[in-house]
């Protein structure tokens, strides 16, 4: 088995790339990210070959297809849409610049790389897509609304993707995680007070979750589960869901990589 896992030098995705080498002996995985430094470790305590890329970059589709055509002979079994980003800003603040930013590494370049490797993943058939988004590509918080704005457009992508790559054996999955701590998203303000720790979840869940809808079929997974009752409540209750929501105030808006609670 072939398993490419986007953003693999830290966090979700670092800790999915080891779940999949245990829970799949023998599979062979393919780790991309920027820092190089971060996926040479990996990779060698996997055994995984790795692609060094921005993949906001216009040719890094290109050059992760070469690798996989170079080193592992054009198969791929399993695509791991993973890499993420977040800079909290109202859109008074942060405006175009930062929609355009987000949606560049949380949507276009997960389209993009789709797009260079579902030739391979159609010839590998039965094979899956997991698409990492968001429980905020459901609802959307002040300042966040940038980060939301992308995750909304890849949920709304994957879907139509999954009805249409059905008949040619490509599974496509969503994760919705709620609140991880990583490196990138360290939920610092919710693990620092007791009252609300509780609502921040384990990188173990968001791995599982991953493997469920990219091993075993699941159409779309929350992590943890119950906050699957978010959107729901946000469906049948709008005015209450932007009620409570108005009371935690507008996150703190900085044009720095979020470091905080955006996820
Ligand atoms: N943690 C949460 O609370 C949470 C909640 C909901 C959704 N998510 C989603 O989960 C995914 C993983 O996030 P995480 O929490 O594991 O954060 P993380 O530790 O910051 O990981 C993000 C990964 O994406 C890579 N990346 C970022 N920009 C990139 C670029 N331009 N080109 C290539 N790779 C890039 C980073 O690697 P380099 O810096 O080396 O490039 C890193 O490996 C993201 O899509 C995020 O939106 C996270």
């Amino acid at each position: 088995m072939i398993a490419l896992m986007t953003g693999a030098s830290s966090g979700i995705g670092a800790a999915a790339a080891r779940a999949l080498a245990r829970e799949r002996p023998g599979v062979q995985l393919v780790l991309v990210a920027r820092r190089e430094p971060k996926l040479r470790e990996l990779a060698s305590e996997l055994g995984a070959t790795y692609v060094a890329a921005d993949l906001v970059d216009d040719d890094a589709p290109a050059r992760v297809r070469a690798h996989l055509e170079e080193h592992h002979g054009g198969r791929l079994d399993l695509l791991v849409n993973n890499a993420g980003a977040s800079w909290r800003a109202t859109f008074a603040d942060g405006g175009f610049e930062n929609v355009n930013r987000h949606m560049e590494i949380n949507f276009n370049a997960q389209v993009r790389l789709t797009e260079a490797l579902l030739p391979l993943l159609r010839a590998s058939e039965p094979s899956a897509i997991v698409n990492v988004a968001s429980v905020a590509g459901r609802i959307s918080r002040g300042g966040a609304g940038s980060y939301s704005a992308s995750k909304f457009a890849l949920i709304g992508w994957s879907d139509a993707l999954h009805l249409e790559e059905r008949e040619h054996g490509v599974h496509v999955g969503l994760v919705l995680p709620g609140f991880v701590a990583t490196e990138g998203f360290p939920a610092a303000e919710l693990t620092r007070r007791r009252a609300t720790r509780w609502v921040v979840s384990t990188q173990d869940k968001a791995t599982a979750a991953i493997l469920d809808a990219g091993l075993r079929g699941a159409a779309e997974r929350y992590v943890p589960r119950p906050w699957a009752l978010i959107p729901v409540l946000r469906v049948l209750a709008p005015g209450l869901v932007r009620r409570l929501l108005g009371r935690g105030g507008v996150a703190k808006a900085s044009l720095t990589k979020t470091g905080g609670d955006d996820s």
